[in-house]
Parts: structure tokens; sequence; C-alpha cells
């Protein structure tokens, strides 16, 4: 009870220190409230800016895709080398154990299936399940083009008016119909669409001409999806181009669960993500991972993530 009794006179107010205002380190975020960017922050790495998102919520629309079959025993081995995870509630709640500190970016629009139009959907859950959850993120598809964009664009306006509500950012998924031409123009307008209307990250392809175009454009974080799967060098060079002109990360799925060695190939990319690793290294990484683990007796890498 020093203060009260007044016997302690020398307190330390620092009277000589002005407090320091950071800024946040994300872009286009620093005028965001304190929830979305703790959020934003547990996403992305404050020392790179950037993130390694393993997406695996391809089943909300196709099933058990290839190599998601038994998430259990194909994802979990992963989520340590991950910083966020992507996926369903269903995944969520029936997988992944609670006890998990990574950030989490909740699958939020669905309904038509593979067999339907894709581009016909809604969203798919209450804000109050993705506060239940304690997620990071909530994803919506944007079918800009699409048969039903409007529909597309309002439930990503939905959503980040319901998340600005409680704190929670929205990740827009621009997702480019088969008639539709993957051009940086293409890009330009989808992203720039969806960020003028209030998403706080972006995922988005990659395309070889003018990306940086489409990153410069886009005043929020765009992070790329890996698409179908591909050689692994083939997938690094990617993610290498990507990150280097621009793109502050990856939400890839195939390319890493679909790959020969899946831990390997997530570790791989996480240097070239987090670390600017040129491809060629981070492929020879990727060698001398998938051989240890092969030689590890239970099947798993045991090197730990930076
Ligand atoms: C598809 O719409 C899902 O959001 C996937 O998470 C996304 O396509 C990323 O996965 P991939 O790297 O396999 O393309």
């Amino acid at each position: 009870m020093a203060d009260l009794d007044g016997i302690k006179e020398a307190k330390q107010f620092y009277t000589d220190v002005p407090q320091t205002t950071q800024g946040f380190f994300l872009k286009g975020s620093n005028n965001l409230d304190w929830g979305l960017k703790n959020r934003l922050g547990r996403i992305f790495n404050s020392d790179s800016g950037r993130t390694v998102m393993l997406a695996f919520d391809h089943g909300y629309f196709q099933g058990p895709t290839t190599g998601l079959e038994r998430i259990d025993l194909s994802i979990l081995p992963l989520a340590p080398f991950a910083d966020t995870l992507m996926l369903t509630r269903g995944i969520l709640r029936s997988i992944i154990p609670a006890s998990t500190s990574k950030a989490i970016a909740i699958r939020a629009s669905g309904g038509p299936s593979i067999l339907k139009e894709l581009s016909n959907e809604q969203l798919a859950m209450d804000i109050e399940d993705s506060v239940r959850l304690n997620v990071s993120a909530m994803a919506v598809q944007v079918f800009i083009g699409g048969e039903y964009e409007s529909q597309s664009v309002i439930n990503m306006t939905r959503l980040v008016d319901q998340g600005t509500r409680y704190g929670i950012p929205t990740l827009a998924v621009t997702a480019v119909g088969r008639e539709l031409v993957r051009d940086a123009k293409y890009m330009r307008l989808a992203t720039r669409i969806c960020a003028e209307l209030g998403a706080h990250i972006v995922k988005t392809y990659y395309v070889d001409e003018g990306f940086e175009t489409v990153t410069s454009a886009c005043p929020v974080p765009i992070v790329i999806a890996g698409g179908k799967k591909r050689p692994e060098l083939d997938a690094l060079k990617m993610a290498y181009n990507a990150i280097q002109q621009g793109a502050s990360g990856v939400d890839m799925g195939r390319n890493i669960f679909q790959s020969q060695s899946p831990e390997a190939m997530i570790q791989a990319v996480r240097a070239v993500v987090h670390h600017n690793e040129t491809p060629e290294k981070a492929y020879d990484l990727y060698n001398t991972l998938m051989h240890e683990t092969v030689g590890t007796q239970n099947g798993s890498a045991e090197r730990v993530p930076a």
C-alpha cells in the first residue's frame, strides 16, 4: 500500500521520454481498429510482413479433394510450418486441436458444389460462429465477371460490415471463371474492387506478365493462390516471383499437400516467403528435407520452422 500511504515519493513517470506511437507494419492497415490489427498481426509475420497460409478448404465445394481425404493424417503434420490455416468450420471443429496457436482463416461462403454454377455462393456462416471460433479472418469468394457477380460482391461487403463490428478481417478470394482471361488487367480489376469495397486481404492468382501492377494498384495485402499442382520447382518460382513483385504471402493448397513431400515443400515455400530464398536454393532445401523425411522412422520431418 505504498502509494496510498504516501511513503514512496519517487515515482517513475519518465517525463523526459515521449511516448512513441508506432505505425502498423502491414500495407494499408494502419488506420484499422486494434482488434483487426491484432488478428492481422497473427496472420502476417511482423518481421517479414508476410504469411504462409496453408489452404485446405477445397472440400467446401468439391468434397474429399486429392490429398485431403484424411486431413488428420495429411494436414496436421504440416500445421507447425504454416502461419495461418485456411479451412472450413467443419474441419476446424472435427480435426484441428483447439490448443493450436495458428491463425485461422475460416471459409465463410459456400452453397453450390462443383456440379453446379459455382459463382452462386451465399454467406454460409454467422458472424457469431466466427467469434466463437476465435478466427483471425473470414474468407469469401468474389466472382468478378461471373454470372452472380453482384451477389458475390454483396456477400463480401456484408461480411466486411459484420467483421468490422467484431474486429475480424475479411479475406476476399478472387475466383476466376473458366470463361475469363487470367491476365493482369483482370486481376487488377478484381483485386481493386475487393479492396475498394472493404476487404482487408485479397487473394488472387499470379500472372506471368504484369503482376507487379496488380500488387501496386491494390492498397491492401495480396496473397497468391497456388492453383493446380505443378512441379515443385515451378511452384517455388511462382511463389518467389509473386513475393518479389509485391505479394504479401501465399495462400497455397494443392502445390503443398499434393507434393511428393508436403512437409518438405511447405518448408521450402516458407524459405521463399519469409527469407527471400531463391527458387533454386529453396528447391535444394526441398530435396534435402524430402530425403531426411524418408529417412525418419515415422515419416515426419524434424526441422522446426523459422
Ligand atoms: C478455393 O477457392 C479455395 O479457396 C482454395 O483454398 C484456393 O483455391 C487455394 O488453394 P490452391 O492453392 O490449391 O489453389
